[in-house]
């Protein structure tokens, strides 16, 4: 596994610390907001679950499961909810947990919904940024890294449903997915 990875991004060590910055800010933020965080499936979950041991504020945790990659490396830029949550978000301070944002249609998506269902605010809380590859309006309220155009994977994130275990964060040799791309 160790072997297609082409580079090193960020350690473990570098993913815990920037973790526990965040998990600062969202303390701060949201003392007495009982926000329902909610991660989406399944990239985030690494991410969300270090993340929220460091906030020290009453919350619940929650997931939904949208799809747009398939099993490639480029996004289609449909998404369809394969699973939502389980809670009601109306008047609830909500907090999505994405591992990375990358055109930001997932993000689009899945923001217009809950405030659809009237949440009382919104915010984005994403690992990773690839803002050269944006292709939708989406704010992101806090970043853990800003990357450059390259598929990262580890900490969650896969390609083609592996590496996800992977303890930092790397870049994939080209030559993985080379033969998907003719
Ligand atoms: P977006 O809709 O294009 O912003 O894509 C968001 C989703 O695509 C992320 O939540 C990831 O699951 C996946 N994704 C985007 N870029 C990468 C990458 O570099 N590595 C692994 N997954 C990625």
């Amino acid at each position: 596994m160790h072997n297609d990875v082409e580079e090193i991004l960020y350690s473990a060590e570098d993913i815990a610390a920037r973790i526990k910055e965040l998990g600062q800010e969202l303390t701060a933020e949201y003392q007495d907001k009982n926000p329902i965080v909610v991660g989406i499936l399944k990239g985030s979950v690494l991410f969300m679950s270090d993340l929220v041991r460091e906030m020290d504020v009453k919350l619940q945790l929650d997931f939904m499961d949208v799809s747009s990659y398939g099993s490639g490396v480029e996004s289609s830029g449909h998404v369809k909810i394969i699973k939502d949550l389980d809670a009601d978000v109306a008047d609830r301070h909500v907090i999505i947990i994405e591992d990375i944002v990358d055109t930001g249609n997932t993000l689009a998506k899945i923001y217009d919904l809950f405030q659809h269902r009237n949440a009382a605010s919104v915010k984005v809380v994403a690992l990773l940024n690839k803002p050269e590859r944006r292709v939708a309006n989406v704010q992101v309220d806090y970043t853990g890294f800003e990357i450059p155009d390259k598929f990262v994977i580890g900490y969650g994130m896969d390609f083609d449903e592996d590496y996800r275990q992977l303890p930092y964060i790397g870049i994939l040799k080209p030559s993985v997915y080379a033969h998907l791309l003719h």
